[in-house]
């Protein structure tokens, strides 16, 4: 318990440990440890962002992918995904909905699908800008050239989530095929940062063939990274991918690791996921309770919520935009939090 009090402390006071402080830290963790680290990344978020929660509103518009992951659902090779495009118009319709309902960020998400090429891409982003000025687009789609990141950025788009799956090539090659490459990956995430995008990179926790060494490889990336945003969620099985075998990430662990980067980089934007609601229903509560942030209400139209199944079970797929919202806002209600409709831009402090 010395030792581990002693790390905390250490990152606590200057946002930075070695790699194999992190291990150790990980490696030693117990309850005592949790519950402080805990109490120290709420404090950290409380200075800066208050008692507030973000809300993102996800709007999942294609599950066509071209790419083979072995953890994802919606994988090219999976014959068993009902796939689906979203058209522009409906993009667009759900966004209109979503400012109604009060969002400011709008999270355009979905596989590597070449039917969004630049100018399909651009049109729709310019779109939603000049027809929501006060609103902030985010994209989550995948790897891209630098000359699309840019032009998708001279179009409006604001911010852009590229989770780095790992910091480890060698782990990140057990999660790939051979054609995916992590240095094409980690080029992506500091075109974007030079582009002047706000970014988010993350990875899964309990990913097969993850180690505490290979965290904290994560953990170091994010330290000297630096990400606006950073997605953490437990890895779930899909039954339909090569890792159906193998045991989901456990809500302990991401909450533990939520704590952990709050105080590593103070002002993140963390996301209490879905896949942490998905394997405990108390799950997003617990993520904003060990010191995240931001929560994704689902604005993708019913009938494609359940195809867009990157994980088996995934929650919020039968309700409404408008449940959806009201769900969260009253979840976070309950633990004393107030979701907020701003754009909720990161603060550099
Ligand atoms: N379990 C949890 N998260 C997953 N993702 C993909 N498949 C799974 C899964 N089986 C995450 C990846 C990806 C993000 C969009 O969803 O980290 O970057
Ligand atoms: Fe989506 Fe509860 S948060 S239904």
């Amino acid at each position: 318990m010395q030792k581990i009090s002693g790390l905390i402390e250490k990152l606590a006071a200057g946002n930075s440990l070695s790699l194999s402080e992190y291990e150790s830290l990980i490696e030693n963790r117990n309850d005592e440890a949790a519950k402080i680290l805990r109490g120290l990344a709420v404090e950290t978020r409380q200075k800066i962002y208050g008692r507030e929660v973000y809300v993102r509103g996800l709007i999942e518009i294609s599950n066509i992918c071209k790419n083979d992951c072995f953890y994802c659902g919606i994988r090219h090779s999976n014959k068993n995904c009902d796939r689906y495009r979203l058209t522009p118009e409906e993009i667009l319709e759900c966004s209109s909905e979503g400012y109604e309902l009060g969002f400011r960020t709008f999270v355009l998400q979905g596989g590597e699908d070449n039917f969004f090429n630049d100018e399909v891409l651009g049109s729709i982003v310019s779109k939603i800008k000049s027809q929501h000025p006060d609103c902030a687009v985010t994209l989550s789609l995948g790897e891209r050239s630098f000359k699309s990141y840019a032009y998708l950025k001279s179009c409006g788009a604001d911010r852009y989530l590229l989770r780095h799956e790992t910091a480890s090539k060698e782990h990140y090659k057990k999660l790939h095929p051979a054609e995916m490459s992590w240095d094409n990956r980690i080029k992506c995430l500091q075109d974007l940062r030079s582009l002047g995008y706000q970014v988010g990179c993350g990875f899964m926790v309990g990913s097969p063939f993850q180690s505490n060494k290979t965290l904290a490889e994560d953990l170091k990336f994010i330290e000297e990274f630096k990400p606006e945003m950073c997605g953490i969620g437990p890895f779930i099985p899909h039954k339909d991918t090569p890792f159906k075998n193998f045991s989901a990430g456990t809500l302990e662990l991401t909450c533990y690791l939520l704590s952990v980067i709050r105080l590593i980089h103070p002002p993140v934007l963390l996301p209490a996921t879905t896949a942490l609601g998905t394997i405990n229903p108390m799950g997003r509560e617990l993520g904003i309770l060990a010191g995240a942030n931001v929560v994704m209400p689902n604005l993708s139209p019913l009938s494609v919520r359940k195809k867009y199944e990157l994980y088996d079970n995934k929650i919020c797929t039968g309700e409404e935009s408008a449940q959806c919202k009201n769900c969260l806002a009253n979840r976070m209600k309950k633990i004393g939090y107030e979701i907020v409709t701003s754009r909720g831009d990161f603060k550099n402090f």
